[in-house]
């Protein structure tokens, strides 16, 4: 893969000089308006190998240390929560490696990996691909959200895991005051202390939010139709925001009772099935219209297609500092069958995965 041996140098401030090569330029809709934040600095690819191994195994990463330029002294450390789980660990560690490679200071990062299953070979897993990885993992009890789960357009949207970004407060440690939460499917391209340092003010979370998108499709016409349901918007512009990626104050959230407050959205819709989504609705009912906005470069999601084929999606314009494969496909997948999205190459270099998937698969 010739294309990856290169160095993409930083863009600064500008993005229009920024070189966009061969396959990069397919991507675009408008090419002279998207620029990545930072290096996208090469790993060497190695393909994963058709052999059926059983024991799944990840190359180990290098240690990365602080840069010059990091100047990390009293503030605390950057707290990233990830899901892990067998079907999705590979995303994960190809988003740690990212989030670590474009670090000024991976030495002050801790990551927080919240599973169900806690399996031991997750966590030598981990151990081994990152010797030097700052992390903790934590239990997620299914029982959290057993009977408030109700069917969704996509059986991988109904896990018990999803929904664990819900209980955080509860689930990390009090000292852990503030996260930033990522969904596993993710890569970050730019420093991630720049979207640690954004002030939330008076906000209990932060995110891009689109204000375009049309926020009705997101809840049923049984919601709408109820004047007592559809009041929650009230005195709020509600826009629609992507869970995947926030910044979440724990404090807040614990102080202000939010785990009840989405739970109880849980249970209406239980009953009465106003939305279609998982995890994702009830959290804008609860935040939509309230929460710090961000710039979107540090969400650019749906590159899994759409919910039900998943078909291929281009990049939005604008700079890139975080790509995100919602939706049905997930890179890994489909580059292991070769039918792979232009943009899965994006992807590819954060793999760390080497042999056969057939003990994931199961
Ligand atoms: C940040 O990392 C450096 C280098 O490992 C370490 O000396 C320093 O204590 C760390 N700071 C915090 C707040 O963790
Ligand atoms: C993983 O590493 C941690 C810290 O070094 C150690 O305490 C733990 O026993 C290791 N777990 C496994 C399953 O290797
Ligand atoms: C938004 O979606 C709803 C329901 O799908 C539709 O009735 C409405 O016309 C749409 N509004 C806009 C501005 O597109």
């Amino acid at each position: 893969m010739a294309f990856w041996n290169k160095n993409i140098p930083s863009s600064s401030s500008s993005c229009k000089h920024f070189p966009i090569i061969g396959l990069l330029s397919l991507l675009l809709l408008h090419p002279s308006t998207t620029c990545f934040g930072n290096a996208i600095r090469v790993v060497s690819v190695q393909k994963p190998t058709s052999d059926d191994i059983i024991i799944p195994s990840f190359r180990e990463a290098p240690a990365f240390r602080n840069g010059k330029s990091c100047s990390w002294r009293d503030i605390d450390k950057i707290q990233i929560v990830m899901p892990v789980d067998a079907n999705y660990i590979r995303g994960t560690m190809a988003a740690v490696l990212s989030i670590l490679q474009h670090s000024t200071c991976p030495e002050n990062t801790s990551f927080h990996f919240l599973s169900i299953h806690l399996e031991p070979d997750i966590i030598s897993l981990i151990n081994s691909t990152f010797p030097y990885l700052s992390y903790k993992i934590y239990h997620f009890h299914p029982n959290r959200v057993r009977g408030k789960i109700s069917k969704s357009i996509r059986q991988a949207l109904d896990q018990p895991l999803n929904y664990a970004r819900i209980y955080l407060s509860d689930i990390l440690p009090k000292d852990v005051r503030r996260v930033i939460y990522l969904d596993s499917d993710i890569i970050v391209v730019d420093d991630i202390a720049k979207l640690w340092g954004i002030d939330l003010g008076n906000k209990v979370l932060a995110a891009p939010e689109y204000c375009h998108a049309n926020f009705t499709t997101y809840f049923t016409d049984t919601f709408w139709s109820d004047v007592n349901l559809a009041k929650v918007f009230e005195g709020r512009r509600p826009c629609y925001f992507n869970t995947g990626v926030m910044i979440m104050d724990l404090e807040e959230w614990r102080k202000g009772g939010y785990i009840q407050k989405v739970e109880e959205w849980m249970i209406i819709q239980k009953q009465r099935r106003i939305y279609r989504l998982g995890s994702l609705p009830p959290i804008l009912l609860v935040f939509a219209g309230n929460i710090k906005a961000v710039d979107h470069r540090w969400n650019q999601h749906g590159l899994g297609g759409d919910n039900f084929e998943g078909k291929c999606r281009g990049l939005h314009p604008g700079p890139i500092s975080l790509l995100h494969w919602s939706g049905k496909g997930k890179p890994w997948l489909r580059l292991d069958v070769r039918k792979p999205c232009i943009i899965d190459y994006l992807w590819a270099p954060y793999d760390l995965y080497r042999s056969s998937r057939i003990a994931l698969e199961e």
